[in-house]
């Protein structure tokens, strides 16, 4: 092992930064050459590789985003993309590959690993937190941070106009963000696409809760099947007459802004093991945390299967709301 490649992939995610320069700085501790992937797949597609010094990652543990910068490359999907991507790997004698993004990113490089001899190595990088395997994914921390920051907002503003609002957040399939979001803001509702919507329950709940309140502010995650908070609020407005009904969609504020200090340190330690994996000869892993230690697993056990949300959390915010 002596030239590794490190790419960030998918959505961005705050921490990115953090993780990519652990990487380099562990790769030059052990006399080994760092480079970095211009945008992800597409960057390797095109060539855009980089050789990575010291100086390159300095001042970037605190920015949000990733300096590499990411793409969703619809052309890696197809043979001839991969071909030119290993044709570039190959130029720069690449022997291993760290990977930070979601679970389509490490398909990717598997399927990489499967066309050409490279070593790689996958670390959980989305805001979602919906990859298996692991307790949390970089960047995720940051971004529920941000909502229960955004929601605190929405909270002074919906109080003061006695308001119902429906806040829409993201975590594409999952209800990571909205269940946690709802649990920190001491939401008033939640509603997560692991859980079937019923309007009708919606509505009672709302009511009961904003008696003798001055504001309701349910969660949407943006997966619900009921639909986006916007469309909820249609749907719960011929049977709410008389309350004052808003919707906020909080979008991609939710991606940016300097990572927190677990998801630097989360980052980091993910970052500096990925080399060591590498070096110890390994392949095909993916790194994740399980409490306050670092595990690896097979990267396919991580993309087979789905993170599961603790639907606790969901019995627990119901108790919550049940006013006895
Ligand atoms: O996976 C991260 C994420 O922000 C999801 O929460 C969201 O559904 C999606 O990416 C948005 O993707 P894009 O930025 O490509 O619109």
């Amino acid at each position: 092992m002596k030239n590794i490649a490190v790419l960030t992939s998918g959505g961005d995610a705050p921490g990115m930064n953090a993780c990519v320069r652990a990487v380099v700085k562990t790769c030059l501790s052990k006399g080994l050459t760092p480079f970095g992937v211009m945008d992800g797949f597409q960057g390797m597609i095109e060539g855009r590789i980089e050789k990575l010094g010291y100086g390159d990652v300095d001042n970037i543990i605190q920015r949000g985003g990733t300096v590499l910068g990411t793409a969703r490359s619809q052309e890696f999907l197809t043979a001839e993309g991969r071909q030119k991507a290993i044709a570039h790997l190959k130029e720069h004698a690449i022997d291993g590959l760290i990977i930070v993004g979601g679970d389509g990113s490490f398909k990717g490089a598997t399927i990489l690993a499967e066309e050409m001899e490279i070593a790689i190595i996958g670390i959980p990088g989305t805001i979602d937190n919906d990859i298996a395997g692991t307790d949390h994914t970089i960047g995720y921390d940051t971004a529920l941070n941000t909502v229960v920051e955004a929601v605190d907002k929405i909270r002074d503003t919906a109080s003061s106009h006695h308001r119902v609002f429906f806040i829409e957040v993201m975590g594409r399939n999952a209800g990571f963000i909205a269940l946690n979001a709802a649990l920190a803001s001491g939401a008033e509702g939640v509603l997560i696409p692991e859980e079937v919507t019923d309007i009708q329950l919606l509505v009672k709940q709302i009511k009961e809760q904003n008696k003798g309140k001055r504001s309701s502010i349910i969660i949407v995650a943006e997966g619900d099947d009921g639909g986006g908070a916007k469309e909820i609020m249609e749907q719960v407005r011929p049977f709410m007459d008389g309350y004052d009904l808003r919707y906020s969609i909080l979008g991609h504020v939710q991606r940016g802004g300097n990572p927190s200090a677990f998801d630097r340190i989360l980052a980091t330690r993910m970052g500096g093991m990925a080399v060591d994996l590498l070096v110890q000869g390994e392949t095909n892993l993916m790194i994740g945390s399980n409490g306050d230690r670092l595990i690896s697993q097979t990267i396919l056990e991580g993309i087979n299967h789905s993170a599961t949300l603790d639907l606790e959390k969901l019995e627990l915010l119901k108790d919550l709301l049940t006013k006895g």
